[in-house]
């Protein structure tokens, strides 16, 4: 049976707007704090003892929770649906699909306000869904700083490629771009190319998190300061076939991955065919730049097992 037990979805739940926030749990927040609001380019909109919210440059009032946790884990994804009657539908249909939703529609209590639903999905990640949080005023000074400007996409490690995409196309209306293989499915919920990616693997976990720059000029900026405060990509600069976007992959002090990008494919709904991509050098590195992946990274992108947001509920109780 499939991990999802969803027979006839029947149509989507909700029409997602957009990628808006990813919430990582680390044992020491504090020196990703630091990473992050640092060299990486964010900056704090909010903070605690152990715990922040961190923007880039756009409007949304963070793309990045930090949170402590005795292991590293994905904490929930945010996505940006339009209105609180998107969102109370969602709740209702998610609730026909029989899909376990954790907080009801209503006010959130977290540092960006708003309306919103969080859920499980089948392997245990939390997703939420949110309408009207705190915005702030867009940031770069001098239009050149190395500042991400959003979340471009989070790739996810699955145990079972086919039913977890099968889910967010279903339950959430997402639609598969392109595959590499049958390794990776690249999923859209908007004009860009994906804001998620699964990756067939032994275990659920966090692959990695890629943050967009504005343009390739900002994203080798971006690798420059990294490199003058002494952190080498470990796997890039180049240019991916599917989403034809740039790339360079770093570890962060929590020995979780995280990818400067820029330029990714837009697609346009009418036209656009999915294709299979061929594992091959010349397609995962369209410039023949990047070479191969270090060894340290790929352990990090295999992350360690996330046993999901109930378990971690039950762990507490
Ligand atoms: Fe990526």
């Amino acid at each position: 049976m499939s991990i999802t037990g969803i027979v006839n979805p029947g149509p989507p739940v909700a029409r997602l707007h957009s990628l808006r926030s990813v919430s990582l749990l680390v044992p020491d927040p504090k020196s990703m704090i630091d990473f992050y609001t640092g060299t990486w380019g964010l900056s704090a909109t909010d903070q605690g003892d152990d715990v922040a919210w961190l923007r880039g440059s756009g409007q949304e009032h963070h793309i990045l929770h930090l949170a402590q946790h005795d292991q590293n884990a994905l904490g929930k994804i945010v996505f940006a649906l339009d209105t609180r009657r998107a969102v109370d539908a969602a709740a209702r249909g998610l609730e026909r699909l029989g899909v376990a939703v954790v907080r009801e529609p209503g006010p959130l209590d977290d540092a960006a306000g708003g309306y919103g639903l969080q859920f499980v999905d089948p392997e245990g990640r939390l997703v939420e869904l949110s309408v009207e949080r705190f915005a702030v005023s867009a940031r770069d000074a001098n239009g050149r700083d190395a500042i991400p400007r959003k979340i471009a996409h989070v790739v996810l490690n699955t145990v079972d490629i086919d039913a977890i995409s099968t889910f967010y196309c279903d339950v959430l209306g997402m639609r598969i771009s392109d595959w590499s293989e049958h390794q990776m499915a690249f999923l859209r919920c908007n004009s860009d190319h994906h804001v998620i990616a699964f990756n067939q693997a032994p275990w659920t976990s966090l692959n990695h998190v890629a943050y967009e720059m504005p343009s390739v000029d900002h994203f080798m900026r971006g690798i420059g300061n990294l490199r003058r405060a002494g952190i080498s990509p470990e796997w890039g600069p180049g240019r991916h076939g599917p989403g034809d976007n740039t790339f360079s992959y770093f570890s962060d002090p929590a020995g979780l991955v995280c990818e400067y990008t820029s330029e990714v494919a837009q697609i346009e709904e009418d036209s656009w065919l999915c294709r299979v991509w061929p594992r091959t050098p010349e397609l995962s590195d369209q410039w023949g730049t990047a070479g191969p992946p270090t060894e340290k990274v790929r352990k990090h992108m295999a992350g360690v097992p996330d046993a999901g947001h109930l378990a971690r509920l039950t762990k507490t109780a």
